[in-house]
């Protein structure tokens, strides 16, 4: 995972995980002076993340809030300013915003609600899966919170491009099918 962050452009992720397992996203690599930082961003539509959260620690970061959030000060990062959309913000403007920053690769890191949104939004060129042995029970959790037969067919557009066995866990990459 430390090499697709590496070779990002920008790490986004969503403000339920940063709730929850407030990360870092940065990149964890002994490469010395050739390793740069990518951008990291956080989606927090009604701008309550809280500033000392660990991924602002090197004030390399970006929020995107709604146009009508309230303002906050003390934010130790900018704040960009989008639309919202049924259930967060739109993500169209968030990645065209990225794409004027000169985001060219954006690497998604978030739980099951926004990978859902993002793969409602056709806005997926590539998934990259892993899996430990631990979440093939009952209770793990879903890659996407995609319910419904209906909803299934955001993943089903893809199919398997590589697979590698990496220590003890599967890593599967998944592309869009060729037509
Ligand atoms: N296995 C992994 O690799 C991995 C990686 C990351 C996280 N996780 C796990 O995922 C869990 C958190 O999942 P989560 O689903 O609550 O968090 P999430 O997907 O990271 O973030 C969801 C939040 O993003 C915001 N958001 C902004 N625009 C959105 C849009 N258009 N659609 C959907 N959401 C939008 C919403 O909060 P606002 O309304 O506040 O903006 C929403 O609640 C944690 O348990 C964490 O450990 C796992």
């Amino acid at each position: 995972m430390q090499v697709w962050r590496a070779r990002s452009s920008a790490i986004l992720t969503g403000s339920g995980t940063l709730r929850v397992d407030d990360p870092r996203l940065d990149v964890r690599l002994d490469y010395g002076p050739w390793v740069r930082q990518p951008l990291r961003v956080v989606l927090d539509t009604e701008s309550t993340c809280a500033p000392a959260s660990r991924i602002f620690h090197d004030g390399h970061a970006l929020i995107f809030a709604a146009l009508d959030a309230p303002e906050r000060r003390g934010m130790p990062v900018r704040t960009e300013r989008v639309p919202r959309s049924p259930r967060g913000l739109d993500l169209e403007a968030v990645v065209a915003r990225l794409g004027q920053l000169e985001v060219n690769e954006l690497l998604v890191e978030c739980g099951p609600r926004l990978a859902a949104a993002f793969l409602e939004a056709n806005l997926v060129d590539e998934l990259i899966l892993y899996v430990a042995p631990h979440f093939l029970g009952v209770d793990a959790p879903p890659l996407a919170a995609l319910a419904g037969l209906e909803n299934v067919r955001h993943l089903a557009r893809f199919e398997f491009h590589d697979q590698r066995l990496i220590h003890n866990d599967l890593r599967l990459v998944l592309t869009p099918k060729r037509a």
